[in-house]
């Protein structure tokens, strides 16, 4: 499944961490928020690690200093709900980017996506992050591509926590442009959709809403 848009944060151990947290089922929703926004920030990090740059200097108090700074606008997108939980952190490391939002929500009976909800800035020239923590089927996160006008997007990547084979491939077959970061692949889905080990339902572990 190897592809030079997938990169998976498993050797990470910041991530690694902070995504035991979010496996333990003993987490609390404030806990689980917590860890959820330093995934989002690492998430984030590694995915514009290679963004255009500008270079400048800066007067210290001792004398010029080089400088490598962000040279292109980020647009970060969270599927909702779930997609909020990374958005603090992606903030955290990108204190600028704008924000759209798009609703989905899973039909039980197909597991397909159906949207609900749509706003989202001019993508003119940005790098636009998808913010979708459980690429299960991929299903939405596919969606959520289609959805945007990416004509003149300079990159796209989604923000995933965990992800499945099927999913990761999905996205990837989907939009030949789409990059993936994703802290971690599991190896499989059970029948009502849920990734296997995975962390359970991410929206209702981040907002304590009962299953
Ligand atoms: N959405 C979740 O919140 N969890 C899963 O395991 C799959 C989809």
């Amino acid at each position: 499944m190897a592809s030079d848009r997938l990169q998976v944060l498993d050797h990470d151990p910041l991530v690694g961490t902070s995504l035991a947290a979010l496996r333990d089922e003993r987490t609390t929703p404030a806990d689980f928020r917590r860890h959820a926004q330093r995934v989002g920030a690492l998430l984030a990090a590694h995915a514009t690690a290679d963004i255009p740059t500008r270079a400048g200097l800066i007067r210290t108090p001792l004398a010029d200093a080089p400088t490598v700074t962000r040279a292109v606008p980020v647009v970060a997108v969270p599927v909702l709900r779930a997609g909020l939980g990374l958005l603090p952190g992606v903030h955290e490391a990108l204190p600028d980017a704008q924000v759209g939002m798009i609703g989905l929500e899973r039909d039980a009976e197909t597991l397909e996506a159906r949207r609900y909800y749509f706003k989202v800035p001019p993508l003119e020239g940005a790098w636009v992050l998808v913010l979708e923590p459980m690429l299960a089927t991929g299903g939405s996160a596919s969606d959520a591509v289609r959805a945007l006008d990416l004509s003149g997007a300079a990159r796209i990547v989604v923000l995933s926590v965990v992800a499945t084979e099927q999913g990761v491939r999905r996205v990837l077959d989907d939009d030949p442009r789409t990059h993936i970061v994703t802290a971690a692949v599991d190896p499989a889905l059970d029948e009502r959709g849920y990734i296997v080990p995975g962390l359970g339902d991410f929206g209702d572990r981040l907002f304590g809403t009962p299953h």
